[in-house]
C-alpha cells in the first residue's frame, strides 16, 4: 500500500486531530491481528507471517517508531532496535530505560513525551506506533490512520487490537476481496483505515 493517510500533529492534545498544517508529522499505528482481533499471547504473536514482518519494515523504514516496554522486551535481543528508524520505548523500568539506550533507543515515560521525542527524530514527517495493546490503546486519540494486518487464522490471545470508535472508517484494503495468500499458506489482508 502506498497510501500511509493523514494523521495529527505529535504535539496536539486530543480532540485536536484533524487541525494540520503543512509540514506536520502524520502519526499512524500498525499491527497485524487476527480474524477475532488478538495481536499477542503470552509475549508474542501467535503466527509467523515473514510477509507481514516485510509489510512492517517497508512501512515503517525511516520513521520514528514508539513502542511499548512489553513489545520492547517481545523483541529478540538481535533484532532490537529496528534498524533504519528511531526506535522509542515507552517504560517506567530503570532496567530497560538502561538497557534500551545502551543499544541507540530513545526512552520516553508518557504518551506526549513519545510524541515530541519522534517529532524530533530523523523521517518525522511520519510516527508509527508499533504496539502493543496498552499502547495503541493510549495512543488512538493522536492518530488519524490504522494500518491492519488481518491474518485469517483463529487463535487464542491475552492481548487484544483497540476497539476503534466510530468515527475510523475502512478506507482501503488489499486485496479488496478475499485474501492474500502467504508462501508458508496462511491467508491475510491489508487493511487501512482513518478517523473521519
Ligand atoms: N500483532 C502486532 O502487530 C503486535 C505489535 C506489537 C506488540 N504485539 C504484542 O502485544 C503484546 C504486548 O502488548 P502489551 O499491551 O502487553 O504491552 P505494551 O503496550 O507493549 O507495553 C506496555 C508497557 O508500556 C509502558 N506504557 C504503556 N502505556 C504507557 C503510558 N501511558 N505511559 C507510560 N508508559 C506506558 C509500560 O511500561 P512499564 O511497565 O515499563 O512502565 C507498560 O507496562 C505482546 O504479546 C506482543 O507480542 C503485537
Amino acid at each position: 500500500m502506498s497510501r500511509h493517510g493523514a494523521v495529527a500533529a505529535p504535539s496536539a492534545e486530543p480532540g485536536h486531530r484533524g487541525e494540520r498544517s503543512p509540514g506536520t508529522a502524520r502519526v499512524g499505528m500498525i499491527w497485524a491481528q487476527t480474524s477475532g482481533g488478538i495481536i499477542g499471547n503470552e509475549g508474542s504473536m501467535p503466527w509467523h507471517l515473514p510477509e507481514d514482518m516485510a509489510h512492517f519494515k517497508n512501512t515503517t523504514w525511516g520513521h520514528p517508531v514508539i513502542m511499548g516496554r512489553r513489545t520492547w522486551d517481545s523483541i529478540p535481543a538481535r533484532f532490537r532496535p529496528f534498524g533504519g528508524r528511531t526506535n522509542i520505548v515507552l517504560t517506567s523500568d530503570a532496567a530497560t530505560a538502561a538497557e534500551a539506550t545502551s543499544v541507540g533507543a530513545a526512552v520516553v515515560h508518557s504518551p506526549q513525551e513519545g510524541l515530541e521525542t519522534a517529532a524530533g527524530a530523523e523521517g518525522a514527517d511520519e510516527i508509527w506506533i508499533c504496539g502493543g495493546g496498552q499502547v495503541y490503546e493510549a495512543y488512538e486519540p493522536y492518530a488519524d490512520t490504522a494500518m491492519v494486518t488481518v491474518i485469517n487464522i483463529d487463535a487464542e490471545g491475552d492481548t487484544r487490537a483497540p476497539r476503534l470508535p466510530e468515527s475510523w472508517k475502512l478506507v482501503l484494503s488489499e486485496p479488496a476481496e478475499g485474501w492474500l495468500t502467504a508462501a508458508n499458506g496462511t491467508e491475510y489482508r491489508h487493511e487501512l483505515w482513518e478517523r473521519s
